[in-house]
């Protein structure tokens, strides 16, 4: 079954082509990440434009580079993200699942980051726990069966690459930080502050706001000529949270894989020491390759076609002229 992708949750305007939920055809991806630089962040209304202006050639060049004239579905995804963003994706997937008359998947974007990960390895299969680390979300899910999911934890305040984000902020490195706070703590001493670790004992949630203030205190105080240092120090204690709660939760729900996606699992430190962590807890640990670690509609596709696979059969897709974008939409299972 070849499924269309479409993907335009955020900054990217992505379209790809996937065959079967498992071999990319074609994926295109267009960024916007410099029309957004110049205002550190991302301005929503200039999103959707951009969107509207690209999604069209984009759409146009994964089909071409695939070689393929009708696909036999369509996957779009309807939430989480900025509302304008995703009604551009979601009309486009609805006109064009009309004009081809195929089925239109809906499909959650928190979900396609795990699944890019079963695009790579085509062995990967539930049961396994997922570590989703995005510039919006810190979710730690059990992935029971495709479609079906036990929320275990997910950030009380600021996703972990929201944090990435503000720390290259206040460091005024540009936007957006992750990448370069990875880069400068390259050449810094991770133990140099020892900033605190927020573990929330008892719980599987996560808490970044406050390793965040803890970062704008030092610079405060001493300024941020040990530049380098603040990025390895910060950097190093959100992965060790990050890591020993996941490798707690896989150890005590007796899963033996755990899963990455996210922007923030392109993270060096995070896959150099989740690798490690793996090896010597006897997990195996799945990480996307870097192109697959941000946002891309590869993953939606995949993603789609395990859904229309589950649910199309005995017709319990969602009609697509009633699909909704949800920008707050959470990981729900597939009924
Ligand atoms: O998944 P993603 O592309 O978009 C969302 O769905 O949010 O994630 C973007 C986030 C941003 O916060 C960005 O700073 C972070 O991923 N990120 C990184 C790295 N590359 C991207 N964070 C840490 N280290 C990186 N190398
Ligand atoms: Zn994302």
């Amino acid at each position: 079954m070849i499924v269309l992708g479409i993907e335009s949750s955020c900054d990217e305007t992505a379209c790809a082509v996937v065959e079967d939920g498992r071999k990319i055809r074609s994926s295109v991806v267009f960024s916007q990440e410099k029309i957004h630089r110049p205002f550190r962040g991302i301005v929503p209304e200039i999103a959707s434009r951009a969107h509207v202006e690209e999604i069209n050639g984009v759409i146009h060049k994964a089909m071409l580079n695939a070689g393929c004239r009708t696909p036999d579905a369509i996957a779009v995804t309807v939430g989480p993200g900025l509302v304008g963003s995703l009604l551009v994706g979601k009309m486009t997937a609805e006109a064009l699942g009309w004009i081809w008359n195929k089925p239109v998947a809906p499909v959650n974007h928190l979900e396609g980051h795990l699944f890019a990960n079963l695009l790579e390895d085509k062995n990967l299969a539930p049961p396994f726990l997922g570590l989703i680390v995005s510039g919006g979300h810190t979710d730690l899910v059990i992935v029971e069966n495709f479609g079906q999911y036990k929320i275990l934890g997910r950030t009380r305040d600021d996703a972990a690459g929201e944090a990435f984000d503000k720390v290259a902020n206040i460091l005024n490195l540009g936007y957006p930080g992750g990448a370069l706070i990875d880069r400068y703590a390259k050449t810094g001493d991770r133990d140099a502050i020892p900033f605190s670790r927020p573990y929330l004992h008892g719980t599987w949630d996560f808490s970044f706001s406050g390793l965040k203030t803890a970062v704008l205190y030092h610079v405060r105080d001493r300024g941020a000529q040990d530049l380098h240092d603040i990025c390895a120090s910060f950097q190093s204690a959100v992965v060790d949270v990050l890591i020993r709660k996941t490798i707690k939760a896989a150890k005590k729900m007796k899963l033996k894989s755990i899963v990455v996606g996210g922007g923030v699992s392109a993270n060096s430190e995070l896959r150099k020491r989740f690798l490690n962590e793996g090896k010597e807890n006897g997990l195996r640990i799945y990480l996307p390759t870097k192109q697959m670690c941000t946002d891309n509609a590869a993953m939606i596709a995949a993603a789609g076609y395990y859904k229309l696979k589950t649910l199309d059969p005995g017709c319990r897709m969602p009609d697509k002229n009633n699909l909704n974008v949800d920008p707050a939409l959470p990981i729900q299972n597939w009924s």
